[in-house]
């Protein structure tokens, strides 16, 4: 039946009255929750005092995958957190994470968080944070599922990529510039997985075993970082246990540490399905429940903040205080995000964010070989170019988990090399393997490939892993560090028959390079973006001086990992002890004094870096107050170029073992060729402490410190002592 809407005179003088009355009222002052003059806190309190125990209740758990509940009532909206922390991710159905097949959800694809963190400039996670927010914003998201900060403690874990890298530091500097970015827009950034989430293998359960201190000196640093340098207003719990409770409601992670040691006063949310017991997250610090299985739209009344908790309630099981402090938490974030009056207007898939994307890549883009300056390309030189591997065919945007982004447009390696090089050269392809034939069908796309390469000035052979299950993706760790699809003997046999072969690898983690002494030239471009061929073809013809390093060591093979030899890693389904502790990628590496295929800091350039002596303004001293370490760098080479000076401390004696040398300062300087600057690092006690386990806090012992600095952690060039009295 079709209800008509009819208004009869009486309605019709009813409702000017009602205008009338609202008009005057608009002239009245509003309630203060709803009053932007008023500060953020006293409007949470109003708005807190104004809800009933149903509507707060609501306000801590999803309604739909990726939206939770507002306050309709009150006018308070709903959220929306979109994954993840490359870009926007595909609008879903409202109870699954299956794409809704929208049109309007094209977005631009940020390179890979190991990418963002190989630039080693904090200038570009802000760029990175403020351009995709600003799609966030367009898309009505307040919040993004991101960063990912976990630290590379294994090269086989499947989510590395969107990670940065396998150093406390650089993972704090790389992470804050993001948060700032995005925040600054009045987006909540939602650092995650807080803690020890570092393998994907049995990742919803395995209870991780972690000493103390090497809790607080690697796995903990950038969530603290976050926290503290960045504001973040949003945390995600991890899925595994510590110390044999979940994380999402861990006593020790989330009370001890995030609220009380760290003084957070943002949301911490779980991660999606990360929930399992009420009173657990009742107490234990979980603000926001998300993602807990679902079979129909009730569903999310039975999530373990919603009606168990309610029920817990209304029997006088537990009280409203810890309830109250959620939903304040909610609100706050809220102020920050949505209910912001400051919040600006957002902008999607635009050329401006195509070219942010692609800054960063070039920045993040490795040259982690180049003999005989086999790059840049000299194209004059060149005829006929042969581009042979799966990868350069490959978008990679989409897949991965999570993090999968829908491209507007996703440049193709071999596009990007036809765009640049195309009018010039010939360029042909040839696939040399598939990952989605018999082993019998690519022998002869090898064979086809080899062929060609004889033919050929020049090879570029695009390979490395995929989004595909096993190699970089969410939910799975890689099987094995090597290659797959039979990649490396395609390699050699490149190499058997072309000198002219240049490897540019795309992967979100370290492999096996069997190969390297037979290869001249290679560059790991990550997973960059948008932009990926474009900035690929500019690295090597040098429209791009390559300027990245590496954030995480690439070791020879799995036994010069800590992790792997000890046998600590996936630990037995159950449980995984980090047995290496502290001894993490370079700082294994060192303390075993091996040689690693590629060190971490690593990536080389075009032109060339001399570094001076380093000087320090004062020998010794009782504190650190005004400390600063100087080192001349020049550039004397014949072309632009920017190198990232790297400062490691090193305790020459301290009561607890620790390790060779650790980051603590870095800089990138660009500079024009012939120039010098002064690189300074101011040094604070924090760069000399390390965790004591019995006093439960960082120490300075008195003593002398070496600061090395150098290209590379294993490319020192220059150190300077200093005593702390
Ligand atoms: C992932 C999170 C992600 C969430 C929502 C989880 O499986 O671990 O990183 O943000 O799903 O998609």
């Amino acid at each position: 039946m079709c209800y008509e809407f009819k208004l009869t005179k009486v309605k019709k003088i009813g409702l000017i009255l009602l205008s009338t009355v609202c008009a005057l009222n608009l002239g009245a002052q509003k309630p203060i929750y709803q009053d932007t003059a008023q500060p953020i806190e006293k409007r949470v309190e109003d708005a807190l005092a104004r809800m009933t125990l149903e509507e707060k209740i609501r306000l801590i758990h999803a309604n739909e995958i990726y939206s939770s509940w507002g306050v309709p009532r009150l006018g308070i909206p709903e959220n929306h957190p979109t994954d993840g922390p490359l870009g926007l991710r595909p609008e879903m159905k409202w109870n699954a994470p299956v794409h809704e097949g929208i049109s309007g959800d094209s977005c631009t694809s940020y390179p890979a968080l190991v990418c963002l963190a190989a630039t080693w400039n904090p200038e570009m996670g802000r760029l990175y944070g403020k351009s995709y927010s600003e799609e966030a914003l367009y898309r009505n998201k307040n919040i993004i599922l991101g960063p990912g900060v976990n630290i590379c403690r294994t090269p086989l874990n499947g989510r590395s990529f969107e990670y940065m890298g396998e150093d406390p530091y650089l993972t704090s500097q790389m992470a804050v510039s993001y948060i700032q970015g995005v925040q600054g827009n009045h987006v909540a950034a939602c650092v995650k997985h807080f803690a020890v989430n570092n393998q994907e293998t049995n990742r919803a359960d395995i209870n991780t075993i972690v000493d103390e201190r090497t809790l607080h000196e690697i796995y903990l640093p950038a969530f603290k970082a976050a926290v503290q340098e960045g504001n973040v207003w949003m945390v995600m719990g991890a899925y595994n246990k510590y110390n044999g409770q979940h994380c999402c409601h861990n006593q020790y992670l989330l009370n001890d540490i995030l609220r009380k040691e760290w003084n957070y006063d943002g949301v911490l949310a779980s991660d999606f399905g990360g929930t399992h017991d009420t009173k657990e997250a009742i107490f234990n610090g979980l603000d926001l429940e998300f993602g807990t299985a679902i079979d129909s739209i009730e569903s999310y009344d039975n999530y373990f903040l919603a009606f168990p908790y309610l029920e817990l309630i209304k029997k006088g099981e537990v009280g409203v205080k810890e309830l109250d402090e959620k939903v304040r938490r909610v609100l706050r974030m809220m102020y920050r995000t949505n209910m912001s009056a400051d919040k600006p207007w957002g902008s999607l898939a635009s050329p401006e964010h195509a070219d942010d994307a692609r800054k960063i890549a070039e920045e993040g883009i490795v040259l982690l070989q180049n003999k005989d300056n086999i790059l840049p390309l000299d194209i004059s030189r060149l005829k006929r170019v042969v581009v042979v591997g799966e990868n350069a065919v490959t978008k990679m945007s989409c897949g991965g988990g999570s993090s999968e982004v829908k491209a507007k447009y996703e440049v193709l390696p071999l596009d990007g090399i036809r765009n640049r090089l195309g009018n010039k050269v010939e360029i042909i392809y040839k696939p040399g393997y598939s990952s989605a034939v018999e082993p019998e069908e690519n022998e002869k796309l090898r064979m086809e490939a080899v062929e060609a390469a004889k033919l050929a000035d020049m090879v570029i052979f695009v390979g490395g892993l995929n989004k595909q299950p096993d190699q970089d993706g969410e939910s799975w760790d890689r099987k094995s560090y090597e290659l797959p699809y039979n990649q490396n003997e395609l390699i050699e046999e490149l190499a058997a028959v072309n000198s002219q072969l240049v490897a540019v690898m795309i992967s979100g983690n370290a492999y096996a390079m069997p190969w390297v002494k037979k290869v001249p030239g290679i560059v790991q471009a990550w997973y960059a973006g948008t932009e990926s061929g474009n900035v690929i073809a500019s690295v090597l013809v040098g429209d791009v001086n390559p300027s990245g390093k590496l954030p995480i060591t690439f070791p020879v093979s799995l036994k010069d990992n800590g992790a792997h030899v000890l046998n600590a890693y996936p630990g037995d389904g159950k449980k995984v002890e980090y047995k290496e502790g502290i001894y993490v990628g370079y700082r294994w590496i060192e303390k075993q004094k091996i040689k690693p295929l590629f060190a971490f800091g690593h990536g080389l350039s075009y032109t060339t870096f001399k570094y001076g002596n380093a000087t320090v303004n004062k020998k010794n001293m009782h504190d650190v107050e005004g400390l600063v370490v100087t080192v001349p760098v020049t550039n004397v080479g014949t072309r632009e170029g920017a190198e990232i000076v790297q400062l490691y401390v090193c305790d020459d004696k301290s009561s607890l073992p620790r390790p060779v040398k650790e980051l603590k300062r870095f800089s990138k300087v660009r500079l024009a060729a012939g120039e010098t600057c002064n690189v300074s690092f101011s040094i604070d006690k924090d760069a000399l402490s390390f965790y004591d386990p019995e006093l439960h806090r960082w120490v300075a012992e008195p003593g002398k410190f070496q600061f090395l600095i150098g290209s590379a952690s294993d490319d020192i060039r220059t150190k300077v002592s200093f005593e702390l009295e």
